[in-house]
C-alpha cells in the first residue's frame, strides 16, 4: 500500500523508545524488582496492578487486562491514532517518518488523498446544482447544516461526468481508477477503446473520512429506487472497508471524550442521528462489526452500544457482532445490544419520537452476556434437562472465546442460573472443555495424545505455545533455532505463526517483545500473542530460553513432522497392513530419512 509506514521503521521506533520513560512521564511508576508498577490509568483502583516491563517493553494491567507496547500505550492513553503515535515517538527519537517507497511514476498517497478531496467537492457542488438530488435530500429530512457537516454530495446521472472532469490525462485516469472511482470497461469484443466509466452514477454520495478528516472512499445511495441501493468504494490503497466506521471523524469533531459510542447499521442512520444531536453514532460500511472496528472504538470509549433494526437481518447482524466482540469483552468495558421495533431503523425512529425518547431506549439495552443467553434460550426448551444441556453446549464455545475476567464470570453465573447448575461446577466444566482443546484457538491445540507430551511441558501449554512464548519473551533466543526447514514439514495449526515469529526475530536488529508484537497489530493472532507475551516466563534468562526453544522446536518436528507420520505408518503396517497409497508414502518417507539433513 502506498504511503504506509515501513515495518522496519516501526521496529526501529519501538526499539529506540523506552516504555518506562514514556509511561513514567504520565503515570507515577514505582520500581518493583525488574519491573515497574502503578495504579492502573485505565481503570479505578486503590492498589497497583498495572505493570511495566522494561525487558519486554510491554505494559499489562492484571486488573482490567489493558496491555500493549509503547505505541499501544499512546493510543490507549492519549487516544492517538496509530500513525500519530508512531510519529510522536519518532520525533522524540529524532527520526523522520518515511513512507513506503512508491514505484516510479506512481503517485503518492498525498496525491491520492488530494484527488479524493477534490472529487468530494465536485460531488458537493453537483448536489447544490441538482434540483432532483436536493429534493431527495429534503425528502429524507436532512437539513443544510447536516449536509455540510457530512459533506454530502451527488454523483451525476452520467457515465463519464467524473471521468471527464478528473480523467482527461492518462496519468489522472490511472489515479482515479486506483481510487475506485471509475471502472475499466469489459475489454472483450475489441471494445478496449471504450475505456472507463464512472462507478457512481445518480447517487447521493456519503464521503467516508479517516481519522484526520481526509476522504478515503464513498458510499453512494441510489436516488429513489434502483439496484443496488447502496454502493461502496472498493478496497483501494486508501480505503479498507473492514477497518472504517462511517461518522467516526464527525463524532470526534463533536467531542473528543465520549461516554459511549453507538454502532448502527446505515449511513442514513448516522446522518439523521447526528442531526438529532446524537453525535456519538457511527456505522460499519454494510459489513459485520470486526474486531478491528471494536479495537478502534474501544480506544475512544469504554462503552459500545450496538443498535440494530428489529428485522431478521438486524438480528443476524447482532449475533455476528456479538461473536466478534467476545474476545474483546474485558473488564472495564461495556458492550450492549439494543433492538428497535420491527419495521424501524434509527433514521425513522428518531424522526418519529425525537432524540430524548430514542436515547431512553438505551436504558433497555441488553448487556452482552444477557443478550447471548437470551438468544440461545430461544433455541432450546429450558424446562427440560436436554434443553438445559443443549444450552450449556451452545454456550461453551462462546464462553471459551472470552478472556478471563468479570464478563466471563458474569456469563457463567447467569448461565448457571438458567441451567440450574452451581456456577462453580459450570465454570469448571467449561474450563475443562476449553483445555481439552474443543474450542480453543488453533494455535493452542493440545498435543494429540498424552503419549506425545513433551518433557519440557512441565510449564504450561503445548510445544507450539511454549516455543511461541519463549520467542516472545526472549526474541534473541530465536537465533538458536537452526532447523526452520524441518518446521515446514510440521502440519499443525499455528506453526505458521511460529515460523513467522522466528523470521521476524531473526530480521530485527534489536528485537524485543514489543518489536515482535507490533508486527502483528492488525492481525487476528495479535490478542493471543499479547496474552502469551504477558504470561509468566517459562524460564529465567535468555540462555535457558535458547536451549528450551531449540528443544521445543526439535520435539515439534519429531512429533508432528514426517517422522511421526512414518512411525504411524510403520505401526499400521505391522498391525493392519497398508494400502497402496500408504505404502508409496512410507517408502518415500524412508528414503528421505536416509538423506542427510541440511542442518544437522
Ligand atoms: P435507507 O433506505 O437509505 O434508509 O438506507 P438504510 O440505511 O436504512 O439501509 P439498510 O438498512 O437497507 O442498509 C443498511 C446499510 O447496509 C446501508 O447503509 C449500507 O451500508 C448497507 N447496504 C444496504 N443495501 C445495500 C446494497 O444494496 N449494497 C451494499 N453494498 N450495501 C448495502
Ligand atoms: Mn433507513
Amino acid at each position: 500500500m502506498a504511503g504506509r509506514i515501513p515495518q522496519p521503521f516501526i521496529d526501529d521506533v519501538v526499539a529506540r523508545s523506552d516504555i518506562v520513560e514514556i509511561i513514567g512521564a504520565r503515570v507515577p511508576l514505582k520500581k518493583a524488582g525488574r519491573e515497574f508498577k502503578a495504579c492502573c490509568p485505565f481503570h479505578n483502583e486503590k492498589s497497583p496492578s498495572f505493570w511495566v516491563s522494561p525487558d519486554k517493553q510491554f505494559y499489562h494491567c492484571f486488573g482490567c487486562g489493558a496491555h500493549g507496547t509503547v505505541i499501544g500505550f499512546l493510543m490507549q492513553y492519549e487516544k492517538m491514532e496509530f500513525f500519530d503515535a508512531v510519529a510522536d515517538l519518532a520525533q522524540r527519537a529524532g527520526l523522520e517518518v518515511p513512507r513506503e517507497a512508491q514505484k516510479s511514476g506512481e503517485p503518492g498517497s498525498v496525491d491520492l488523498h488530494n484527488v479524493m478531496g477534490l472529487i468530494a467537492r465536485f460531488f458537493e457542488q453537483n448536489l447544490a446544482d441538482n434540483i432532483r438530488a436536493q429534493k431527495y435530500v429534503d425528502a429524507r429530512g436532512i437539513d443544510a447544516k447536516t449536509t455540510a457537516k457530512f459533506a454530502l454530495g451527488y454523483a451525476p446521472d452520467s457515465w463519464d461526468a467524473l471521468l471527464n472532469r478528473f480523467g482527461s490525462q492518462e496519468e489522472e485516469r490511472r489515479q482515479i481508477h486506483q481510487l475506485g472511482m471509475i471502472i475499466d470497461r469489459d475489454t472483450r469484443g475489441g471494445e478496449r477503446a471504450a475505456g472507463f466509466y464512472d462507478r457512481f452514477r445518480d447517487r447521493l454520495m456519503f464521503p467516508i473520512r479517516d481519522s484526520r478528516g481526509r476522504v478515503i472512499g464513498f458510499g453512494g445511495r441510489i436516488i429513489d429506487q434502483g439496484e443496488p441501493k447502496y454502493l461502496n468504494s472498493p478496497e483501494t490503497p486508501l480505503f479498507h472497508k473492514g477497518r472504517e466506521l462511517y461518522g467516526l471523524y464527525e463524532a470526534r469533531q463533536a467531542r473528543s471524550d465520549f461516554k459511549r459510542l453507538m454502532i448502527v447499521e446505515g449511513y442514513m442512520d448516522v446522518v439523521r442521528l447526528h442531526q438529532a444531536g446524537i453525535t456519538y453514532a457511527v456505522a460499519t460500511l454494510g459489513t459485520a462489526t470486526t474486531q478491528e472496528h471494536l479495537n478502534k472504538v474501544f480506544r475512544l470509549t469504554s462503552e459500545v452500544v450496538f443498535c440494530f433494526d428489529g428485522d431478521r437481518a438486524g438480528r443476524q447482524a447482532a449475533w455476528r457482532a456479538m461473536e466478534n466482540s467476545l474476545p474483546l469483552a474485558r473488564d472495564g468495558r461495556e458492550l450492549k445490544f439494543m433492538f428497535l421495533p420491527e419495521g424501524h431503523d434509527p433514521d425513522t425512529l428518531v424522526a418519529e419520537e425525537g432524540p430524548d425518547a430514542f436515547e431512553n431506549r438505551l436504558n433497555s439495552a441488553l448487556p452482552l452476556s444477557e443478550y447471548l443467553i437470551q438468544q440461545l434460550a430461544i433455541e432450546v426448551d429450558l424446562t427440560h434437562v436436554d434443553g438445559r444441556a443443549k444450552l450449556k453446549a451452545l454456550a461453551a464455545p462462546l464462553f471459551a472465546r472470552m478472556p478471563e475476567g468479570i464478563y466471563r464470570e458474569m456469563l457463567a453465573d447467569r448461565l448457571a442460573a438458567r441451567v440450574s447448575m452451581p456456577a462453580a461446577a459450570l465454570k469448571k466444566s467449561f474450563l475443562a472443555g476449553a483445555a481439552a482443546g474443543a474450542n480453543s484457538a488453533a494455535m493452542d491445540r493440545p498435543e494429540p495424545s498424552m503419549r506425545h507430551r513433551s518433557r519440557i511441558s512441565s510449564g504450561r501449554g503445548n510445544l507450539l505455545t511454549q516455543a511461541i512464548t519463549l520467542i516472545l519473551h526472549y526474541p534473541a533466543a530465536a537465533a538458536a533455532v537452526s532447523d526452520t526447514e524441518g518446521l515446514d514439514q510440521v502440519d499443525r495449526p499455528g506453526v505458521a505463526v511460529l515460523k513467522e515469529l522466528l523470521k521476524q526475530a531473526a530480521a530485527a536488529s534489536n528485537p524485543s517483545t514489543a518489536v515482535l508484537l507490533e508486527q502483528w497489530r492488525d492481525l487476528p493472532e495479535y490478542e493471543r500473542l499479547a496474552e502469551l507475551a504477558m504470561a509468566e516466563p517459562l524460564v529465567a534468562g535468555a540462555e535457558g530460553a535458547a536451549k528450551e526453544l531449540q528443544m521445543a522446536v526439535e520435539k515439534l518436528i519429531q512429533e508432528c513432522g514426517p517422522g511421526r507420520r512414518m512411525d504411524e505408518l510403520l505401526r499400521k503396517a505391522e498391525e493392519l497392513g497398508l494400502n497402496y497409497d500408504e505404502k508409496a508414502e512410507l517408502s518415500l518417507l524412508l528414503k528421505s530419512k536416509g538423506r542427510p539433513r541440511a542442518n544437522p
